[in-house]
């Protein structure tokens, strides 16, 4: 194969990002999007030239009485596809799994969907190389996809790939305000409880960092690393640097001021991990770093990569991994709001 016809179930947070990812992949083309409840997303793909098919059929009626052009049911979209993404809601993807297996689609599912349902769950720079030549794949969910792009890029300097990593998860995404939230404050590099507990416990080995939440534009991620040999500051952060979709970038220190540095961006998406390059310490042989993960959108480059592995389209996952970014214009590094490119906006659905 050396194209593939990409079908997207469910437009929802990751759904809308992912067709908007394979519009822009030149070896991919959009086939549609399953929906099953219209929604300004669906409405903005249509207008963009998505073609839409109903989910459920029985739900057709309800989503052309708001005006949104429907070109047929699920089963439809999957006869004219290869490939299929399924964006929709928590663990629902499994259900629909033997489905897309009757088509013979290759299908790549997000990380709600559990692992025994699937057999195997990708990151590019973990595993791409086990998806090839398989039929479906597990994508894995967005911290998980930060902290494993973090631990390969450290992976030379770790004590047998020994780590702490600490989560704040947002309570809630922009577009889903009936969960409730607010906004978040980090606190950059070691917290002071470590150097505390030592004043009274001196033989103590703790580290400590710490963040506020609840928050709604992003999660925060404190990671403390057992090193093999001693490593300098500027050598961890040349090893981050090197690596693909991590940024090592100094940045506003609360997520929602963050999501403003990325406005140049459609939706101000920033599927890179960001590492504030102030966190990083080394203490003890142990390297900390505080990083930032856009949840709505670090899975983004994964979940192509994982379509073109599953089918057949590049064997080598670090020469994907370029083709997906350079698609996503992720090779530039994320900039200062007011610096923003010159070249011009590209429609994207909302
Ligand atoms: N959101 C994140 O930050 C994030 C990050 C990483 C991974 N993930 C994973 O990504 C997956 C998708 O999450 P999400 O946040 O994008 O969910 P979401 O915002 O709730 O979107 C899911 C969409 O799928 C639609 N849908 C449900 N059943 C369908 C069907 N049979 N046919 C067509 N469309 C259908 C839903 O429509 P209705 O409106 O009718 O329900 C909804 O629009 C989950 O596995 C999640 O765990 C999410």
């Amino acid at each position: 194969m050396s194209s593939a016809r990409v079908a997207v179930v469910g437009c929802g947070t990751i759904g809308k990002r992912v067709a908007d990812a394979v519009v822009r992949q030149p070896d991919m083309t959009l086939a549609g999007i399953a929906i099953r409840s219209p929604s300004p997303a669906a409405l903005a793909a249509a207008a963009g030239g998505a073609r839409l098919y109903c989910g459920e059929p029985e739900r057709r009626a309800s989503l052309e009485r708001v005006g949104l052009p429907i070109a047929g049911n699920a089963e439809q979209l999957f006869a004219e596809a290869d490939a299929v993404v399924d964006c929709g809601p928590g663990s629902t993807g499994a259900e629909r799994l033997h489905g897309y297996a009757a088509f013979g689609l290759r299908a790549v599912l997000c990380g709600g969907v559990p692992h025994r349902s699937v057999g195997l769950t990708f990151c590019t720079s973990g595993n791409y190389a086990a998806a090839l030549g398989r039929t479906a794949a597990r994508v894995t969910s967005c911290n998980t996809t930060a902290l494993v792009r973090l631990l390969a890029a450290l992976h030379p300097a770790l004590r047998e790939g020994r780590a702490h990593a600490t989560l704040v998860r947002s309570a809630s995404e922009p577009d889903k305000p009936r969960k409730g939230a607010a906004g978040a404050t980090v606190t950059l590099g070691p917290s002071h409880h470590a150097a505390d507990i030592r004043l009274v416990l001196p033989w103590a080995r703790l580290t400590t960092l710490a963040l506020s939440a609840p928050m709604v534009h992003g999660h925060v991620l404190t990671m403390a690393a057992q090193l093999d040999s001693p490593l300098s500051v500027s050598e961890a952060v040349a090893l981050l640097a090197a690596a693909r979709r991590i940024v090592v970038r100094d940045a506003p220190r609360t997520t929602d001021r963050l999501r403003d540095s990325a406005l140049h961006r459609p939706r101000a998406d920033q599927p890179e991990v960001l590492v504030w390059p102030d966190s990083i310490a080394v203490d003890d042989g142990v390297l900390l770093l505080t990083a930032a993960v856009h949840m709505e959108s670090i899975v983004v480059p994964e979940t192509i990569d994982c379509v073109r592995a599953l089918c057949g389209l590049e064997r080598d996952g670090s020469a994907c991994a370029q083709l997906t970014d350079s698609a996503l214009d992720l090779d530039e590094p994320v900039r200062a709001p007011l610096a923003r490119p010159n070249r011009p906006r590209q429609e994207v659905f909302v």
